[in-house]
């Protein structure tokens, strides 16, 4: 394996494309979207300085990195010699699709076809392609190139062969990789995002403020994050999208995403991508101020 196409230049395509280009692999990264396609490739080279500066990879390897990318709206080239695509796009079953279909269209027919989603069915993407048993999940964590586990999602068709081949490929980006079954939300999501949609209930109770939602859970629970910050990091529409599917997939009253929820995501407040979530990232990313008065 050794050419890889990341499609979805965001929050999670980014980090991707960094990983598999740091670890050797050459990559292309393609998103619908130019100003996405260039806020990664600034968001990578920033990435890689840090770890330059911590000492963690040396310069050598942070331009050999650097060169192992590309960066495209057209990844047609690119597609043609494909040993694995990783699709990063929207949590919305429809872009999904899209994709997917295009993919078996435009991909070897041994290429395997692996989705980062949080919480689709690995089945339902399956049926769109036209290679069902080279279809799996490969569920990374934010931000990529620090957090070591990769959930790997095995569909009814996924063969055994395909998730050796992606278990081995974990083990080379230096993650561990967890097997789960197709269920909704994996383990991950159905276990995290109760706990926060319960956050947001607290919150719209004013049983505390955002702040000491957070700091309760941090100081008192050893959480490095508390969740309502969480929930800006990993996005307040993919988290409204996670719950959906959890929602519809277990019907269970604790996965109903908070009305919250929807009002901030309809605002377009939709944590730290746009800026402002339950925290306004704006000023200072690192040290950001509450947003959300209860
Ligand atoms: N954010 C997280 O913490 C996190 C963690 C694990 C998995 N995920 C999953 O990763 C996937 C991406 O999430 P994200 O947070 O990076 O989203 P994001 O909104 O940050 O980025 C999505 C990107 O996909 C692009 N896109 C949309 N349609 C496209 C198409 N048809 N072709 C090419 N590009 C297209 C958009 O332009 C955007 O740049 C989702 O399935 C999400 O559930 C997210």
């Amino acid at each position: 394996m050794k050419n890889i196409v990341v499609v979805g230049a965001g929050t999670m395509g980014n980090g991707i494309a960094h990983l598999f280009a740091q670890k050797g692999f050459t990559v292309t990264l393609t998103d619908q979207s130019e100003p996405a396609l260039q806020q990664a490739e600034k968001t990578i080279a920033k990435n890689l300085q840090r770890l330059c500066d911590k000492e963690k990879i040396d310069a050598s390897l942070m331009q050999q990195t650097l060169d192992r990318l590309t960066y495209t709206t057209t990844a047609e080239n690119a597609y043609n010699s494909a040993d694995l695509v990783v699709e990063a796009v929207s949590e919305n079953l429809a872009v999904k699709k899209a994709v997917f279909e295009q993919l078996s269209l435009k991909t070897p027919a041994n290429c395997i076809l692996a989705s980062n989603t949080s919480s689709l069915s690995i089945d339902t993407l399956a049926v769109f392609t036209d290679r069902p048993r080279l279809v799996i999940g490969m569920h990374f964590f934010n931000p990529v190139p620090m957090m070591p586990l990769v959930e790997i999602i095995q569909g009814t068709e996924t063969t055994t062969a395909t998730v050796e081949t992606i278990l081995a490929l974990t083990a080379i980006l230096g993650k561990t990789g967890v097997l789960a079954k197709d269920a909704p939300g994996f383990v991950a999501n159905r276990i995290l995002l109760p706990m926060i949609n319960e956050a947001i209930t607290t919150l719209g109770e004013g049983v505390s403020d955002v702040q000491g939602i957070d700091t309760v859970m941090k100081l008192g629970m050893g959480h490095p994050m508390g969740p309502l910050q969480l929930a800006d990091f990993i996005g307040l529409d993919v988290c409204l999208s996670i719950l959906e599917v959890l929602d519809n997939g277990l019907n269970k009253p604790h996965y109903k995403p908070h009305a919250i929820l929807r009002e901030l995501v309809a605002a377009g407040h939709l944590g730290v991508k746009s800026g402002r979530g339950f925290y306004d990232y704006t000023q200072d990313p690192k040290n950001p101020t509450v947003a959300y008065k209860n």
